[in-house]
């Protein structure tokens, strides 16, 4: 086991880990923060997307090793104080939520471009939740709800 060093959702964690855990299995297995869903495992369907550094990553294709020091954000370190943050909020009043697999991912993917850019396109978005695998919605609501959460001009905290 090695021991490693990391923030995450603001908070310092430090814990041993085998070098060939991933982060989703050290956040689901051991962190036992499950909001991060497992799908794949391969990189494909983006329900393990979390923001490491400010960027949106499948933390399936991530080792916890290579967090050492680094700042990560899942899901669960969103809201605040009880109150959804504004992606969460706009997930939920344009219906963007149907089973609800991806939407940790699709929320988080989210997150990582609305804090890059506040006003991106529609095409922008589509580009950048790519990577994100939905097979309830048709996406629409999902874009739409990108769209509204950018309009709120607070999305990007
Ligand atoms: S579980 Fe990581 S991309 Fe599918
Ligand atoms: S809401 Fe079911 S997979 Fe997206």
């Amino acid at each position: 086991m090695k021991p490693i060093a990391f923030h995450l959702n603001g908070e310092k964690v430090s814990i041993a880990v085998e070098p060939h855990w991933t982060l989703l299995q050290v956040l689901r297995d051991v962190l036992h923060l499950t909001g991060t869903h497992r799908g794949c495992e391969t990189g494909d369907c983006g329900a393990c997307t979390v923001i490491l550094d400010g960027l949106a990553v499948n933390s399936c294709l991530i080792l916890a090793v290579e967090v050492e020091g680094r700042s990560v954000v899942t899901i669960e370190g969103l809201a605040r104080e009880g109150e959804l943050d504004p992606v969460q909020k706009a997930f939920v009043d344009r219906g963007a939520i149907q089973c609800g697999f991806c939407t940790p991912g699709m929320v988080m993917a989210s997150k990582a471009l609305l804090q890059k850019n506040p006003s991106p396109t529609r095409e922008e978005i589509s580009f950048r939740l790519a990577g994100n695998i939905c097979r309830c919605t048709g996406y629409t609501k999902i874009i739409e709800a990108v769209i509204a959460a950018s309009k709120t001009g607070n999305s990007q905290k």
